[in-house]
């Protein structure tokens, strides 16, 4: 797995660029399989994550190449429709396939997704859409047997704007018969990202973004080159990084109308934000402010995947503050590791209270999940002395070089083998 080992109390100064958004890149790598040729991904981020999707399109025959930033995948040679349930295991976002391996095959057998360390993260909402358009499903000893002679748009209304089920909807609707209507999507930037990118490819989609997307289906796509939006999130974990050290970072590749909820909330801390076109810069109050209340809500609320980041900036703020995780249901295990850290931090149900400590202690942490392992690292930059963040490799699954940029910026961290 391997370990990150922060030194900290060094302010941070310096510029890094941002890359491509892995939530937006791994529904385009499922969109590519739509197009039985070659499509060009620019500012493809090397993470774990995109890594296991290749594997994913090679085990159905797709073939795929780097090209520095630029991922070409080729899925011309695409044949077989059975997902290995191993890789599955490894990254549960490859539900995503369902949509675009049903578009092209009409036929996938995928093993269910279990859950994972932030939650039992169910499917509902994605089969029951895909059987409102004409798509049968079997669940059986594991795994999801769908068949269909040939998909139908439908009205769809979904109970969650869940990001996965939009994407699904969306891929499997390109080729429907007719008109697909989304009611209560997600409105997230990735699925902006995806409707660019299918439209680019030939397809005709409106409204992402909105309350309502509509799909009209179409017979063929063509080969298409594509630059993803940057990662959002990575952002948002980088400006956390200048506020938690004390210090300032210009961030280039960076859309702050994708972070207007997080950059209010650094604001409200004491944060001085400005916004370029495509950059930011940060610099941190001599004192950070503690928020009353911070909500997770689905786009445009405060994103669930920067929760645990903003909890590691509030356990050094002045007051208390309040979190409230909405979207997930077990997504609180950094606090734990924030608590061996010295941090004030009382946990009921959904809402933890933070207590802000003058400074915390640096120790040995897990992390246990993506985002949680990141806000870790954060706590490693102002903690007194040494931290190691022990299973980097959950880190790694979306952050493509943390170690690199926070050293660009100053930062006093290197990447250790498990055994050092
Ligand atoms: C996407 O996951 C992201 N992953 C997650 O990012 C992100 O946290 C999440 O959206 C919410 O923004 C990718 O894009 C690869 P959902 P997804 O379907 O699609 C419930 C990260 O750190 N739900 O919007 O799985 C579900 O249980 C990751 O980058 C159902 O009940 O999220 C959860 O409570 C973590 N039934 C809520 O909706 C369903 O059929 C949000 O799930 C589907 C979802």
């Amino acid at each position: 797995m391997g370990k990150f080992r922060i030194k900290g109390g060094i302010p941070l100064k310096g510029e890094v660029r941002i890359g491509g958004a892995k939530n937006a890149v791994l529904p385009i790598l499922a969109a590519t399989v739509l197009y039985p040729g070659i499509t060009c991904i620019h500012d493809c981020p090397k993470i774990v994550d995109v890594l296991t999707m290749i594997r994913i399109l090679e085990s159905i025959g797709c073939t795929a190449k780097w090209e520095g930033k630029t991922l070409l995948v080729d899925t011309s040679t695409a044949s077989n429709f059975e997902i290995p349930a191993k890789l599955v295991s490894e990254m549960r976002s490859s539900i995503i396939l369902l949509g675009s391996i049903l578009g092209r095959f009409h036929e996938i057998k995928i093993s269910y997704p279990g859950g994972c360390s932030i939650g039992p993260r169910p499917i509902d909402l994605h089969l029951k859409a895909l059987r409102q358009m004409g798509v049968r499903i079997e669940e059986e000893h594991g795994y999801i047997l769908c068949k269909t002679e040939g998909i139908t748009g439908a009205k769809i209304h979904l109970d969650f704007p869940s990001v996965g089920a939009t994407e699904n909807i969306m891929l499997a609707a390109v080729f429907a018969k007719g008109r697909t209507v989304v009611y209560n999507p997600a409105k997230e930037p990735e699925i902006v990202d995806l409707q660019n990118f299918l439209n680019r490819m030939g397809a005709v989609i409106r409204g992402a973004g909105t309350n309502t997307i509509v799909i009209d289906g179409v017979t063929k796509l063509s080969s298409i080159e594509y630059t993803v939006i940057p990662d959002r999130i990575v952002t948002g974990t980088y400006l956390v990084a200048a506020a938690i050290s004390g210090g300032e970072a210009l961030l280039h590749n960076a859309q702050s109308k994708h972070l207007y909820a997080i950059i209010s909330k650094l604001r409200e801390m004491g944060c001085m934000i400005q916004e370029e076109k495509d950059q930011m810069y940060i610099k941190a109050p001599s004192h950070l402010k503690a928020i009353d209340t911070i909500r997770t809500y689905p786009y445009p609320g405060f994103p669930t995947d920067m929760q645990a980041q903003i909890m590691a900036l509030l356990t050094i703020a002045k007051g208390t503050s309040i979190i409230s995780e909405n979207i997930f249901e077990s997504r609180y295990k950094h606090a734990e590791e924030l608590i061996r850290m010295g941090a004030h931090i009382q946990l009921e149900g959904k809402i933890a209270i933070i207590t802000g400590v003058d400074r915390l202690m640096g120790a040995v942490v897990k992390a246990e999940d993506l985002r949680g392992g990141a806000a870790l690292i954060l706590a490693g930059l102002c903690a007194e002395g040494e931290t190691i963040v022990c299973n980097s490799r959950h880190i790694e699954r979306g952050y493509q070089q943390i170690d690199e940029d926070l050293r660009t910026l100053g930062a006093s961290i290197q990447k250790i083998k498990d055994e050092e």
